[in-house]
């Protein structure tokens, strides 16, 4: 893997994924910036070239059908294929939501951009990703998705969520599914967790940078081709499910 690589950043104009993005352009990747306000988008792609990074924007809402079918002709019009999709766009769905009272709204949101959403922009890419000779999906999940460090005494679960950590735990069910389908390809699919880092999602409380979260999703991106696949880690190496 090196230079000439195609990589698209969902959810890049801030937090992890902007440093996700940041990270796989300093490898001399070009990366395309999903992102799905204008504005947002051309003032990340803006900031990312000045830092030298051969940054292109993608307009892209991952819960909206036409925009990830768009997203996918932009690429394919200017790459013709794609090596690494990185699903890092999430949302919480808004806090709190204790399971006795969360609005089924807020239930529907976070699983709508936080699981479906993943499915609709990889299913999407798919043929692109069929044309890399090193294929990576990266999902960025969370250890809140964790049912053993949710259930085990003293482990570091997050606030109680009935939305958000569970559309966590989602995403990995589906990220061992879709490693099922394609293990006789070479498309690695894997989930990863930044680690609890400042950004708005979390009203800037994380004790991580933004960009120390992006090295996980840099690392499974570039995993050699022996790596592993329907797996989910976070810096220390495997998170338990
Ligand atoms: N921060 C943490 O401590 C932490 C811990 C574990 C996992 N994670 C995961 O890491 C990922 C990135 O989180 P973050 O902390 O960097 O959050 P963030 O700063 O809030 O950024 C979230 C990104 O997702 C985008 N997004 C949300 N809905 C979207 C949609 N429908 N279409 C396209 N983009 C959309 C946002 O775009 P807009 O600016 O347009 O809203 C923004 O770019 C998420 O999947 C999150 O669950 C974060």
């Amino acid at each position: 893997m090196s230079e000439g690589m195609i990589a698209l950043v969902t959810g890049a104009n801030k937090g992890i994924g902007y440093e996700i993005a940041a990270g796989l352009g300093a490898l001399g990747w070009s990366v395309g910036v999903g992102v799905r306000d204008e504005g947002r988008r051309e003032g990340a792609v803006e900031k990312l070239r000045a830092a030298g990074v051969d940054a292109f924007g993608v307009p892209l809402d991952v819960t909206d059908d036409a925009s990830v079918a768009a997203a996918a002709g932009l690429i394919e019009e200017r790459a013709g294929r794609l090596d690494v999709l990185v699903n890092n766009a999430g949302i919480t769905g808004g806090m709190p939501q204790t399971p006795t009272t969360v609005d089924p709204a807020t239930m529907r949101a976070a699983v709508e951009t936080n699981v479906i959403g993943v499915i609709r922009v990889t299913n999407a890419m798919l043929p692109l990703l069929r044309r890399s000779a090193s294929p990576r999906i990266v999902n960025m999940s969370s250890t809140v998705g964790s049912l053993t460090r949710q259930t085990t005494p003293g482990a570091e679960t997050g606030p109680i969520s009935a939305a958000y950590a569970p559309s966590k735990t989602f995403l990995n069910a589906v990220t061992v599914q879709y490693a099922k389908e394609l293990r006789d390809t070479n498309i690695l699919i894997n989930a990863g967790c930044p680690g609890f880092c400042a950004t708005d999602l979390n009203g800037f409380r994380g004790v991580r940078t933004p960009e120390q979260g992006a090295a996980i999703a840099i690392r499974l991106a570039t995993l050699p081709d022996d790596g592993p696949t329907g797996g989910f880690f976070d810096d220390a190496g495997p998170v338990p499910w």
